[in-house]
């Protein structure tokens, strides 16, 4: 099975990490967009036509079996119109993980930490509202313009970034959250500074797990055995910090540099 993974830049690795944990005897094609990174503050419209030029890019070169959106942005954006236009294609997207954290807060306050365009996407409020309706929780909203940015530069821990996070956080403190969704597949990798920034005992959620599980049920789903090594190819069509790709990654084949034209 040959399967191809997308995302603005390093945060769908979170994701492609935890497939490897769980999806064995695959080929897997990931591209980081980060010529064109952060989707989080541009418009839905170019956020879907980078996601359908990526997608085209991995079935007519990689003729991929399926394919993950390791971006809660491009999800949101994009997958609806992805699944009307290639009906063959497995797709598996990724949501905030809103529901678990529903489930475990004690307090009943929640955080959710995500990009501008997935909190104000139709998908993130449908989901909110849908579930508010199970259990009531007072859900704090958080929008971070530039921590994708800081991630991939690796500037999270300068004093700009702590005093961003700082702001974005203290009412999350004092409202008592317990639980916080990470929203964006970039966040768990600033896991450590976010915790640090909250002062107190806190769930930090990321959607890993639970898409490389949906993944591997379609690929079983088709035939797919799960025995044997996976492979891993990277891209990229811009700038990447390659040191943090062998941090977070260190079993890939090759990292390359490429062009995929909107
Ligand atoms: N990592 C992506 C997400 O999950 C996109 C971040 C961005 O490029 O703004 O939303």
């Amino acid at each position: 099975m040959r399967v191809g993974v997308f995302d603005s830049g390093l945060g769908g690795l979170t994701i492609l990490r935890a497939i490897v944990e769980q999806v064995h005897g695959v080929e897997l094609f990931y591209l980081a967009d980060t010529r064109y990174a952060p989707y989080g503050e541009k418009s839905p419209h170019e956020i879907l036509q980078r996601t359908l030029a990526i997608t085209e890019y991995f079935l007519s070169i990689h003729q991929i079996d399926a394919l993950v959106i390791a971006c809660n942005t491009a999800t949101s954006s994009a997958i609806s119109t992805l699944r009307h236009r290639y009906p063959q294609l497995l797709i598996v997207g990724t949501e905030p993980a809103l529901k678990p954290a529903i489930e475990q807060t004690h307090t009943g306050a929640v955080g959710v930490l995500a990009t501008p365009a997935t909190l104000q996407g139709d998908k993130y409020q449908t989901l909110a509202d849908t579930l508010s309706t199970h259990r009531p929780v007072t859900l704090y909203e958080q929008a971070c313009a530039g921590l994708v940015e800081a991630i991939e530069t690796n500037r999270l821990t300068t004093p700009q970034s702590l005093a961003r996070l700082e702001g974005w956080l203290a009412p999350m403190r004092v409202g008592g959250v317990d639980t916080i969704v990470l929203g964006c597949t970039h966040y768990p990798l600033a896991k450590s500074v976010i915790a640090q920034v909250m002062q107190r005992e806190v769930r930090l959620l990321d959607s890993g797990e639970a898409i490389a599980k949906r993944l591997l049920s379609l690929l079983e789903g088709v035939g797919h055995h799960n025995r044997g090594e996976s492979r891993l190819y990277l891209y990229t069509t811009g700038k990447i910090d390659r040191a943090m790709v062998s941090r977070i990654l260190p079993s890939y084949v090759s990292l390359e540099e490429i062009v995929v034209e909107g």
